[in-house]
């Protein structure tokens, strides 16, 4: 049996957090094993909220944060979204299998123009962002698409654009499913969502001075002011990180907190070592990694090839579907 093809992108959006490694990352390493997997970086996506100027310096940190995690360029096909004309190509075609009241309808979208009444930072790119989001996946005839909850919409679209492109040109593409995981709830330091935004993320490329006092600064339960008060941590996001790192002292830490017979503090040392050891050989192989650029350039250009083997023979089917080049 040949292998189910995944494929899925990451914004070029600025520094990686722990939300992305327990929710994306992790799950991405592990599926490299089963599937032919293509994971790209997604810089066109993110030109749909602002034109980014450091375009190379936020790709190669992001592949570096992947590739220092455990991606791995000999078992996953490693690539830029923007070398790839074979996706603007059908993202271009497929604009016109696409309603546009799809894509006014889409909830992201109409979040999206909702804080913009004016609309004059409304682009048509983030109009047709599930468009692109659509090619970027059709292109490899993607069985799989691993994905947030936040992508579900994408992707009834996208499966609804390529029936409708199919109807039209024959059973060319194939309509993807979502492969959603248990994604833990991460908030950020300040309890509000993770986000690079608020300045609220533990990164990935976070050092240990720093992580120690982002750890520090975490909201615990509010009631419990002093040492002496028994605590709740089910209300405490100290706490709902050890759920995460520090899986076998949980029913420990919550006894000692009910009881008061631990302190925050030392709840927090505790999530602080965990944090830190899982991240010391992310940090090594990263620095490994940045020694040598021409290295990543390497990867990327490989797994363009790679790509493109499959994305233009995609291509030559539904240049044919439509009788273009004749
Ligand atoms: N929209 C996705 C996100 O923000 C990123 C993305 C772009 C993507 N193209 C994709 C994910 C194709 C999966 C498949 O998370
Ligand atoms: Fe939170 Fe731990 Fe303090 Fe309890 S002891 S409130 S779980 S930080």
């Amino acid at each position: 049996m040949p292998k189910k093809i995944l494929v899925s992108g990451m914004r070029t959006t600025g520094d990686l957090h722990l939300g992305h490694l327990e929710g994306t990352l992790k799950n991405w390493v592990n599926l490299q094993e089963d599937y032919e997997c293509y994971f790209f970086a997604a810089v066109w996506h993110a030109f749909t909220d602002t034109i980014i100027s450091d375009v190379k310096e936020k790709t190669h940190s992001m592949i570096i944060d992947w590739l220092s995690v455990g991606l791995d360029p000999e078992k996953s096909v490693i690539f830029r979204q923007s070398a790839m004309p074979q996706h603007a190509e059908l993202s271009i075609i497929l604009n016109n299998f696409t309603p546009l009241g799809w894509l006014e309808r889409c909830p992201t979208y109409k979040d999206f123009v909702r804080d913009d009444s004016t609309r004059a930072g409304v682009s048509a790119g983030k109009l047709t962002y599930p468009v692109l989001m659509t090619a970027d996946i059709a292109v490899y005839k993607a069985d799989l698409v691993p994905v947030g909850k936040d992508q579900i919409p994408h992707m009834e679209l996208s499966r609804e654009i390529i029936r409708r492109f199919n109807q039209y040109a024959g059973d060319v593409l194939v309509e993807p499913k979502e492969l959603l995981s248990d994604v833990p709830l991460m908030l950020g330091v300040d309890n509000r969502k993770m986000s690079k935004s608020y300045d609220n993320a533990i990164n990935l490329r976070e050092e240990p001075k720093s992580l120690k006092a982002k750890i520090q600064q975490m909201i615990t339960d509010p009631q419990r002011i002093r040492k002496t008060d028994p605590g709740e941590p089910e209300v405490c996001n100290v706490y709902a990180y050890h759920k995460i790192y520090v899986k076998d002292k949980l029913e420990a830490t919550a006894d000692g907190c009910r009881t008061a017979s631990i302190g925050c503090k030392d709840c927090k040392k505790i999530l602080f070592e965990r944090i830190n050891n899982m991240l010391e050989p992310f940090r090594q192989k990263r620095a490994e990694l940045e020694k040598q650029p021409d290295y990543i350039t390497d990867v990327l250009k490989e797994g363009e090839k790679k790509a493109s083997l499959v994305a233009d023979q995609t291509i030559a089917e539904v240049r044919k579907g439509l009788g273009l080049y004749y």
